[in-house]
């Protein structure tokens, strides 16, 4: 049954909050650290790369970049990656608008159930986890789209229209990075898409609400990310940090640009050279920040394994093969953890 103030959008409404509920708060081992080396010292910073070059006399160029990056952080943004600036600004603003619709609107999607195509939730996982993360989030499934789309909320208005477009979008950004990154290992450029089955997009909408006591929680602890790649939009408010050299950087927000990650099932293709990395997301006092990511994903009966052509004597196997659907199920049925799940998968 849905009782109100499930979610913490509705909590903190009125914002009278000076104290966060005790299932919010992390051991004192496993607090957040505020003021994490910044992304501006550059020797930390995750790539900037500049994607107009992939077509034409840049291309090998720009794929060595972006094979550098993958080994070397796991993460990098990229510019020029031809996704309107106005479809982008549509997307953050109908996503604000859902937060911001009353709660009895907003309770229609609410689902604990991780294996619904659409549902808003809050934390991580209230069903398996011990503390509560600072986040709400609408989760929806989104290619193939006609699969979906009418599953998806019908308000605001233009939900379905503005995020339709941006994750048709979104999704051939989607197909031309894995081309990339299939040729950055030295596979054959459609290597990566025939990998991964009929393929999968998900979709997560997240809402951080301002926090009386951002030292005592997350909005999501450290993890790394289940699928392929992600695509990250965030808005202008800092909050992602990324695990790197045993240090935690902030990446902070670059104006319509997009944060990409290397998922588990990548690191399972490249057989260990490239990395999916721990990343988190810590909340602050003053404002809401909202981060969309989409989840590029095998499709769930796709067989994952590590290419063939990257195993020798050097580099053995080092997972045995596995469904995507029992990877996801093992995934969600763990509390958000520093141990990857990859870990349960290797050979
Ligand atoms: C995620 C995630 C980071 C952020 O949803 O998997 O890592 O900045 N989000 O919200
Ligand atoms: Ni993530």
């Amino acid at each position: 049954m849905v009782t109100s103030n499930l979610l913490l959008t509705d909590l903190v409404s009125g914002g009278a909050l000076k104290k966060i509920p005790s299932n919010y708060i992390r051991h004192i081992a496993d607090r957040p650290d505020l003021k994490p080396v910044q992304s501006s010292d550059a020797s930390s910073s995750i790539p900037l790369i500049d994607l107009h070059r992939l077509q034409g006399s840049g291309r090998s160029d720009t794929i060595k970049q972006i094979g550098s990056a993958c080994r070397d952080f796991g993460f990098f943004q990229i510019t020029n990656h031809g996704i309107p600036e106005t479809l982008i600004d549509d997307l953050l603003r109908v996503t604000r608008e859902f937060f911001r619709m009353p709660e009895n609107e907003r309770q229609k999607t609410y689902s604990d159930d991780p294996t619904k195509s659409v549902r808003l939730s809050t934390s991580f996982n209230v069903n398996s986890e011990k503390v509560s993360n600072w986040r709400d989030f609408l989760r929806l499934h989104c290619y193939p789209l006609e699969d979906y789309v009418h599953q998806w909320p019908s308000n605001p208005p233009s939900f379905r229209k503005d995020v339709s477009e941006y994750c048709t979008r979104v999704r051939g950004l989607a197909l031309k990075l894995l081309e990339a990154i299939s040729e950055s290992l030295g596979l054959e450029k459609g290597f990566i898409d025939k990998a991964i089955g009929k393929h999968g997009q998900h979709m997560a909408f997240n809402y951080y609400p301002p926090c009386p006591q951002p030292e005592l929680t997350y909005g999501l602890p450290g993890h790394a990310d289940p699928n392929l790649i992600t695509i990250l939009l965030q808005d202008q408010v800092p909050g992602l940090q990324v695990f790197k050299d045993a240090k935690w950087v902030a990446i902070d927000p670059i104006p319509y640009a997009f944060i990409v990650n290397i998922g588990d099932q990548m690191q399972v293709i490249s057989n260990d050279r490239y990395k999916s990395v721990l990343h988190r997301a810590v909340v602050n006092k003053e404002e809401e920040r909202i981060s969309v990511p989409t989840f590029y994903c095998p499709s769930p009966d796709a067989v994952m394994q590590p290419a063939r052509e990257l195993i020798d004597g050097d580099h053995p196997a080092a997972y045995k093969n596995f469904t995507y659907a029992e990877y996801y199920e093992k995934f969600w049925n763990r509390e958000l953890a520093a141990q990857s799940s990859l870990d349960l998968f290797r050979a």
